[in-house]
């Protein structure tokens, strides 16, 4: 049956445990899987810059065999002449077996999906979720920490804007033990409708503040966002908050030595490149990652569909 990954909830816990397996078999032996998706296409539907995102997908793809078409931006497409996403993804579906596309607009993915007759991956829309990040998120968890489980997680930077916070913290909420340590200027905190929906819903523990190295001794995973110029009313509110946290050695020296320091990336400015060699970055193993547990989730989709 034809499935769509809108949000990370559409996942149960046991098929992400099972895509985690998929994707470190996929590391153990890739062969296994080169022509696993032999002549089946992918297509990348990307409305919104991206770079990891788009590219990561392609090469999931190509990697199981598949090929990709494309659609770069919405200036290149019929998008610019006023098609809709409904027509965009039932046309789409007469030539690709699996679509997976990103749009400024929250909400965009899922009306792909309630038209295509081809499976859609939300690959980003607007401020809402971005359901594969978290994929890569949680492996980068997996293989660092080894449990989802009893886990103090500091989110800073963007908490407001920033769809993959809203999907991690989705995510995590449904494990045992987890803690949110929220860090925000006040203008960019998590919104309520993420509160209710996950931290609320299952009882977790959270706490929000502004000051980053208060939080720090704390901290099992400290995931850093860039503030999301796209998303703002203005550029002056934009330019007061941009560089409200920027992670630099010294902010680490009361940090945990097991912490892990991720972040969806693109950087801008919140993380000093002195960081990057230090052995609690993730932030590009998070990348890597990231192509795995798309190939996983490509296999399962395209399995459940009976394309594969
Ligand atoms: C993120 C996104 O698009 O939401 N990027 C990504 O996909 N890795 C984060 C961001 O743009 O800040």
């Amino acid at each position: 049956m034809k499935r769509s990954i809108i949000d990370i909830l559409d996942l149960s816990t046991q098929e992400l445990e099972e895509l985690i397996a998929t994707a470190e078999d996929i590391i153990a032996d890739p062969d296994k899987y080169a022509h696993a998706c032999d002549r089946k296409k992918l297509a990348t539907l990307f409305f919104e810059p991206s770079t990891r995102t788009r590219m990561s997908f392609e090469a999931a793809m190509y990697e199981l065999g598949g090929h990709v078409i494309s659609v770069s931006s919405a200036m290149s497409s019929s998008a610019a002449k006023g098609e809709s996403v409904a027509d965009t993804a039932k046309t789409v579906s007469c030539y690709a077996d699996i679509i997976a596309m990103r749009h400024p607009k929250e909400g965009a993915a899922y009306v792909a999906a309630t038209n295509a007759t081809i499976p859609v991956i939300n690959a980003g829309d607007g401020g809402h979720c971005h359901p594969t990040q978290t994929l890569a998120d949680l492996l980068t968890i997996w293989r660092e920490k080894r449990r989802f489980e009893g886990l103090t997680i500091g989110l800073c930077g963007d908490l407001k804007f920033g769809r993959t916070v809203h999907s991690l913290i989705n995510a995590m909420s449904r494990y045992n033990g987890n803690r949110f340590v929220l860090i925000s200027p006040e203008e960019l905190k998590v919104p309520s409708y993420v509160k209710k929906g996950s931290l609320k819903k299952f009882g977790i523990p959270y706490t929000q503040t502004t000051d980053l190295e208060a939080a720090m001794p704390e901290l099992d995973i400290l995931y850093m966002t860039r503030v999301q110029r796209e998303r703002f009313f203005n550029e002056e509110d934009y330019l007061r908050l941009k560089d409200s946290y920027i992670l630099t050695p010294d902010k680490l020296k009361n940090a945990k030595p097991d912490l892990a320091i991720l972040h969806p990336l693109p950087r801008v400015n919140e993380i000093s490149v002195a960081i990057d060699d230090d052995p609690r970055a993730c932030y590009f193993k998070q990348v890597l990652n990231g192509k795995y547990m798309r190939m996983a989730l490509i296999l399962k989709l395209l399995k459940e569909a009976g394309t594969i």
